[in-house]
């Protein structure tokens, strides 16, 4: 992912990055007390709308925050945001924060009340999109505690937890993270992880430990479309260093095969046979989408 687009999105107004900004008595700015969401673009199609706009609806509800548009009205705010961009392959991604109160006070003001417009901000990510070639050389991760709240489900900007997990990768030299929450996996630092064992796909089942991830139905969707079997369980650490494969999947990644964790080899060392095969059909369904078929 590089840089931002252009010309931003906020409050109703479409203006250059540079012009767009927000009071520092901002709720999203003081508390990150707002959510967001990414949703890949391919050409002019967004990726699975649809069920990014139901999680966002989901995100809003858990922190008590009401919608400020329907759908349509989200998909034209979308629409006009990447008309007014250049680019192909792209990404939006959309942040709602409480809005600005006069007062530092956690509390939710009552609808009574002077109560703050939410924040509504749109930019357009340019993605980078993932050359197979590339991607198939995996990835190398570490496994860390998963020290963050039961709320993981909420695509929450109050970010930092997964800003320290990402740090700690960093640290190990390595590209990204396994969260691990009582020996069992969680999910990444921005992405969830799926086991193949035995030709069976696995993945932990969603809840409040790990963000229900677009990325990871649809990989689940095309496996079972394809006889693929397909387990949504609890995955134990152990577990992990006996996988064939282990992938992470997101919006901006796609399917990154792991190829060794915490300095061990995964499976073969290579990205493997079933991260081949559903990778091609995870690219078939891009193509399609795009084609219009
Ligand atoms: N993150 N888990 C976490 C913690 C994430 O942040 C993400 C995505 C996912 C995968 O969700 P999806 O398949 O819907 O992208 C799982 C986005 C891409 C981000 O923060 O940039």
């Amino acid at each position: 992912m590089s840089s931002e687009s252009n010309i931003v999105y906020l409050n109703g107004q479409y203006l250059p990055v540079e012009e767009a900004t927000v009071s520092v008595m901002d709720r999203g700015f003081l508390f990150g007390d707002g959510v967001y969401e990414v949703v890949p673009v391919l050409g002019k199609k967004m990726l699975r709308i649809d069920e990014h706009l139901v999680r966002l609806q989901n995100s809003l509800d858990r922190i008590s925050l009401s919608n400020p548009h329907n759908n349509s009205e989200w998909a034209s705010i979308f629409s006009s945001l990447l008309e007014k961009n250049a680019g192909q392959d792209r990404a939006i991604y959309l942040q709602i924060s409480r809005g600005v109160h006069a007062k530092r006070d956690l509390s939710i003001p009552a609808k009574t009340d002077v109560y703050p417009r939410p924040t509504i901000f749109a930019m357009v990510l340019q993605v980078v999109p993932p050359d197979i070639e590339v991607v198939s050389a995996g990835i190398s991760v570490i496994t860390v505690d998963d020290f963050r709240w039961d709320a993981c489900d909420i695509k929450s900007t109050s970010l930092v937890a997964n800003v320290m997990l990402r740090h700690q990768a960093a640290q190990a030299d390595v590209e990204d993270a396994i969260l691990i929450k009582n020996d069992v996996v969680t999910e990444g630092t921005a992405s969830n992880v799926f086991m193949v064992k035995n030709n069976v796909l696995i993945t932990p089942p969603t809840g409040q430990q790990l963000l229900p991830g677009i990325t990871r139905d649809l990989v689940i969707e095309i496996a079972k479309n394809n006889a693929i079997l397909v387990e949504e369980r609890m995955i134990k650490e152990a577990e992990l260093y006996d996988a064939d494969e282990i992938w992470m999947t997101s919006s901006t990644r796609e399917i990154a095969p792991v190829i060794s964790l915490n300095g061990k080899v995964v499976g073969s060392g290579e990205a493997g046979v079933m991260w081949k095969r559903v990778m091609n059909l995870y690219q078939q369904y891009k193509q399609t989408l795009c084609d219009g078929s």
